[in-house]
């Protein structure tokens, strides 16, 4: 499976402010919602694409077009973070949603909602900041793959080499473009240096 980690020095900035203990809720937002436009920049800049000729004001020019459409499906709670990023570039995105929530004791997660549209022909971002254990991500793959998918890109902010070890285990077809590859988990299997609970981070429920 092949991973991706942005090099841009504006995601080293962005990424830089989330990891900031006192960036609080609204620019929290905002900056992964920025983020969030360069990971899915990269998730997408292999989409094939088809001639489209267009008339310049000055003479005929062939131009082009993207083939397939995007299903972007965000993993409850946090992963809502990277979604407006998504349909922000590409407004013909279709959604579907995944709810994961990792037990604090087992740090398994429970799966509490599902609601996935038709992904034939489409390309899937799953949206997901934290790529841990694996354990949400590679359930969340699993889901989308039974839902018809067939080209899948796991799309995060942070992932710790565990998580990616599980997914490339579980899923060695599904891509990973993340803005760091952190060192690895501490005893409550959150990623160091990481950046914390996303989700309370996103929504100030810390
Ligand atoms: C976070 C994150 C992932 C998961 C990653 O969600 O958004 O879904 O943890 O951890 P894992 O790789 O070990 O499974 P969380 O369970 O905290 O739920 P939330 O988004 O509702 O806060
Ligand atoms: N989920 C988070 O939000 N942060 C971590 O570090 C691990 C899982």
């Amino acid at each position: 499976m092949a991973l991706t980690v942005l090099e841009h020095p504006l995601a080293g900035e962005l990424l830089t402010r989330l990891r900031d203990r006192t960036t609080g809720p609204a620019v929290y937002r905002a900056t992964t919602r920025r983020l969030g436009a360069l990971l899915v920049l990269e998730a997408t800049k292999d989409l094939a694409t088809t001639r489209h000729d267009v008339e310049t004001p000055l003479e005929p020019f062939e131009g082009t077009r993207i083939v397939k459409g995007l299903v972007a499906i965000p993993v409850l709670r946090a992963g809502l973070g990277l979604l407006d990023a998504t349909t922000d570039l590409y407004p013909e995105t279709i959604v579907g949603y995944l709810g994961m929530e990792r037990d604090e004791e087992t740090h398994e997660p429970r799966d509490y909602y599902a609601k996935l549209p038709p992904m034939e022909g489409r390309r899937a971002l799953l949206l997901d900041p934290m790529l841990a254990t694996g354990g949400s991500g590679t359930a969340a793959v699993a889901y989308t793959k039974k839902a018809g998918a067939d080209d899948i890109v796991f799309v995060c902010i942070v992932a710790a080499p565990e998580g990616l070890a599980r997914l490339q285990s579980d899923h060695p077809d599904v891509p990973v473009v993340a803005a760091a590859l952190d060192r690895g988990l501490n005893a409550k299997a959150y990623i160091i240096p990481g950046l914390g609970d996303f989700g309370d981070r996103l929504y100030g429920t810390v």
